[in-house]
């Protein structure tokens, strides 16, 4: 099919849920770039949201994956599979949990999460079941993660949703203590929130929100399907507050392109579910953990997480110059390399983005006047250059 006829199949058979796509055929890339079908080039500053951390095609991922393909792709999770135990050892030895679970998307790990908060609390003969959520978060599509979603325009549609979930201001300590009452079971917080804006948790609301927890036996669950597996500079962002949650989330990055997620808590915790309370048909299979165990190896082997801290001081720096020179660019935030542009009231975010756009960059607008960047944490300063030029023109 060229252009014209992929994108007609795509307006007269997909449902009608992606409508603004770019004129981009996506057909192959490579490193920080990706290609059109026509050839025409495109570096990616967004990674397919926060997913390709290690770029298009990295050469360690595209082996391991062949390899894998031509062993056995899925087998069942009624057997034991070497990736599967390789990922989930990394991912425990890596990180403050103890237990895990594989699955296929970020709304499927944080609904796994969900129901091991409820089993949690069965398990321990009390009725908490709500679930405190904050304002602007993303959790998910699920009808329970959309419900923790604190934002109306995704929730509204899908009236009436489940009960048990409660939303308060983010960053806001006193909110959340607010809305506890006795069958508060757990609080869901994206440490760095993403489709939200990008908006850092502040220290003391993290480690305010942990007491709490402890005071009150509520379960602290830490989303990091967008700011985890490095994103930050560290391999979850937790790690950067110096505050541990009860259960993890992630996805997104973890697989480097291939789709997987994870939840993973305590033991205690991890320890409500008994043989039948959850499953997967193609959670944690051969190819999705070989995936995310080599994209893991490759990022401790290749020093990314050095490089995410590294260029994301760069990108701040880079873009913090804009700041000085344009009335229009107001402020940068973020962490790492999840960061924004936040620009004056009079400028749309999506006429930037469009024009960035037909200079051959990708990124995209995560609030009406704010740009979101993530880019594979291989970007290197030339690319980092590149963009900045680019966006300098276009908002002159
Ligand atoms: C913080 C966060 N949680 C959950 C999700 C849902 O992940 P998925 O689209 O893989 O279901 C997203 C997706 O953007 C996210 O950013």
């Amino acid at each position: 099919m060229n252009k014209e006829e992929i994108k007609a199949c795509n307006d007269k058979y997909f449902m009608n849920v992606f409508s603004g796509r770019y004129p981009l055929v996506a057909d192959h890339g490579q490193g920080m770039k990706v290609y059109d079908k026509e050839g025409e080039e495109y570096i990616d500053f967004l990674a397919g949201i926060g997913v390709n951390a290690l770029g298009y095609s990295h050469p360690k991922l595209v082996s391991a994956i062949k390899e894998q393909v031509e062993k056995a792709i899925h087998s069942s999770n009624l057997y034991y599979i070497e990736p599967q135990a390789y990922l989930e050892k990394l991912l425990i030895e890596k990180s403050c949990m103890d237990k895990l679970f594989f699955t296929n998307s970020g709304a499927e790990a944080n609904e796994g999460a969900l129901k091991l908060v409820r089993k949690y609390y069965r398990m321990n003969k009390k009725r908490k079941f709500e679930v405190i959520t904050a304002e602007n978060s993303f959790h998910g599509r699920s009808l329970a993660t959309v419900t923790a979603t604190g934002q109306d325009k995704y929730r509204a549609p899908f009236q009436p949703l489940p009960p048990g979930f409660e939303t308060v201001p983010f960053n806001d300590l006193k909110a959340a203590q607010e809305a506890v009452t006795a069958d508060t079971a757990a609080i869901m917080v994206e440490p760095v929130q993403g489709e939200g804006g990008v908006y850092p948790a502040e220290q003391a609301y993290l480690e305010g929100l942990r007491e709490l927890c402890d005071a009150k036996d509520i379960l602290l669950i830490f989303d990091e399907i967008q700011c985890g597996i490095g994103r930050t500079g560290s391999l979850f962002a937790y790690e950067q507050y110096g505050v541990e949650p009860d259960i993890i989330t992630l996805a997104k990055a973890l697989g480097g392109g291939v789709p997987i997620g994870v939840f993973m808590a305590k033991k205690e915790v991890a320890d409500a579910f008994s043989p039948g309370d959850h499953g997967s048909t193609f959670g944690g299979n051969h190819l999705a953990t070989q995936a995310g165990y080599t994209t893991l190896m490759t990022i401790y082997e290749e020093n990314l997480l050095e490089n995410a801290r590294k260029m994301g001081k760069y990108m701040v720096q880079r873009l913090n110059k804009l700041t000085e020179k344009m009335e229009m660019v107001q402020s940068v935030r973020g962490r790492g390399l999840m960061l924004a542009l936040q620009l004056s009231e009079d400028i749309e975010a999506g006429e930037v983005v469009n024009k960035m756009f037909d200079k051959g960059y990708l990124i995209n607008a995560v609030q009406e006047h704010a740009l979101r960047f993530l880019p594979p944490l291989i970007v290197d300063e030339e690319h980092i250059d590149g963009l900045v030029e680019a966006l300098q023109e276009v908002l002159s």
